[in-house]
């Protein structure tokens, strides 16, 4: 049985993207997965009620083929994969890049090989390509390594960096998808046109949100988590500058703040998916999720951190 879990990213979303620093945080929900021989390969995920066979003309069998493809020999056995999935997908938690890692690591097991977990962050890669097109690839390595990090996507051949920070004090936060799911696909297109047109004001946005990674990191490192908050509510200002953010994440942040978070914004590709609120401690983290329940249809308390 190999796990990968979600993440959750505190900063840096899209312009991770554009060569900028995010920093992600892995969450303890995510996707199982087992790889046993069996006749032919074969992939499926509970609970959406997949079954199929690497050839389909589906984005998870391509996904699937791009897995079976690490294990680059003819005369492999064949395998049954089965994925269970503990996130919604589409919600900006890293859900196809937790279940891309997690069926590589399935079938390194199965195939008695053994794989750093960067590695397979790098591996997952390729799945994460089929969905996404373009990924930074902060998920996969998120979903392969977990902690808190910043990361830097490689460029001109040079590889991506993930720097894990050493936290003073764990981070208590709540997630609430707000039941929009959208694609990261689209929008990642959509923010990168929008530096096409614009790159000044663009460019400029993106340097703000790496200062506000930077100093994010000072703070995790302090423990001072009321700073921490204040600077996610400074990202969410710059992502709807960029029309990433929906009325319902609005209203979920909004109600989070007052519920008593420290700061909330949202997580992912936006346009609909996650938010994610800081808290100060559990029970407060507890008091927020409360609040948010009548508004979101899937809302948990993770902690993240230690
Ligand atoms: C998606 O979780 C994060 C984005 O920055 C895309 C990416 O980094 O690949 C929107």
């Amino acid at each position: 049985m190999a796990f990968a879990g979600g993440k959750v990213i505190l900063f840096g979303e899209h312009a991770v993207v554009h060569g900028r620093p995010a920093l992600a945080a892995g969450i303890a929900l995510g996707v199982e997965a087992t790889a046993t021989e069996a006749d032919a390969d074969r992939f499926t995920v509970a609970p959406w009620g997949v079954d199929i066979g690497p050839d389909r003309d589906h984005d998870l069998a391509r996904a699937f083929r791009a897995a079976l493809d690490l294990h680059a020999d003819p005369n492999r056995p064949r395998y049954h994969v089965h994925a269970d999935v503990g996130i919604p997908g589409g919600a900006g938690l890293g859900c196809s890049a937790a279940m891309g890692v997690a069926v590589i690591h399935a079938l390194d097991d199965a195939r008695g090989i053994t794989r750093d977990p960067r590695d397979r962050g790098e591996a997952a890669m390729a799945w994460e390509r089929v969905f996404h097109g373009n990924p930074s690839g902060v998920d996969n390595m998120m979903a392969a390594v977990g902690g808190i990090a910043v990361y830097h996507r490689g460029h001109d051949g040079s590889p991506s960096t993930l720097d894990p920070i050493r936290v003073r004090r764990s981070l208590p936060l709540v997630v609430a998808f707000s039941g929009e799911s959208s694609s990261t696909k689209e929008m990642v297109s959509m923010v990168t046109r929008q530096y096409e047109r614009e790159p000044e004001r663009v460019g400029e946005l993106f340097d703000g949100v790496a200062s506000l990674v930077r100093n994010a990191k000072l703070a995790i490192q302090d423990g001072d988590l009321r700073a921490v908050g204040q600077l996610m509510d400074m990202n969410q200002a710059l992502l709807s500058g960029l029309m990433l953010s929906t009325e319902k994440l609005e209203a979920i942040c909004k109600v989070a703040r007052e519920a008593g978070a420290l700061g909330a914004k949202l997580t992912g590709a936006g346009g609909g998916g996650c938010a994610v609120a800081l808290c100060e401690d559990t029970e407060s983290a507890e008091r927020v999720r409360a609040a948010l329940e009548p508004l979101a249809p899937f809302t948990r308390v993770t902690e993240t951190g230690r």
